[in-house]
């Protein structure tokens, strides 16, 4: 199963239809469940809400996970950081996950890898391709997309019906 987190303050946006597109491309089907953080509302301010409990345990059920939010401020977004929150050390238990963050400028190309990356690792993430970076510009003819997708495809866990 697949399963696509959109940390994204703003619903429905381009970083979420990036996040499907990539979680597509790199397993040929549609994913199976989409968590738009913005959707799980106040709850994500305290502990133990049902919602994000029940939104945590599809996470946990992943086989594969992208994991997206656009750049703010030259890191992912403070929504994104309260859903992680909630995950304890080591939570995901190996999950394969893919870090993807979209931005207005290639200077912050590697933000995903030194910011994203990290968080995702200490709450139990296995990220072994290169976290991903796309411009909001061009996400969807990105030659850089390509280039990711040879080098990512080869870990995607076969297990996934
Ligand atoms: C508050 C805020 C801060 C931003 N900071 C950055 C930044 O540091 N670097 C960057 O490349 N883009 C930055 N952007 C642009 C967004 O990352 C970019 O447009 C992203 O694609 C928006 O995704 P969306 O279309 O899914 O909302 C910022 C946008 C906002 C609203």
């Amino acid at each position: 199963m697949t399963v696509v987190v959109v940390g994204n303050p703003k619903p429905m946006s381009r970083t979420r239809a990036a996040a499907e597109m990539v979680a597509r491309k790199l397993t040929g089907v549609a994913p199976q469940h989409v968590i738009d953080v913005v959707d799980l509302g106040p709850g994500l301010l305290g502990w133990g809400d049902p919602a994000v409990a029940a939104a945590k345990e599809i996470v946990k059920s992943a086989d594969s996970l992208v994991v997206a939010s656009p750049t703010f401020k030259a890191t992912y977004t403070g929504l994104l950081k309260l859903f992680l929150d909630q995950f304890g050390q080591g939570e995901l238990n190996g999950i394969t996950t893919y870090p993807l963050m979209l931005g207005a400028s290639q200077i912050h190309a590697l933000a995903p890898e030194l910011t994203l990356r990290p968080v995702l690792v200490e709450i139990g993430a296995s990220c072994p391709a290169p976290a991903l970076y796309l411009l909001d510009s061009e996400y969807e003819t990105s030659a850089d997309l390509d280039k990711w997708l040879g080098l990512a495809r080869r870990f995607v866990p076969q297990v996934s019906s």
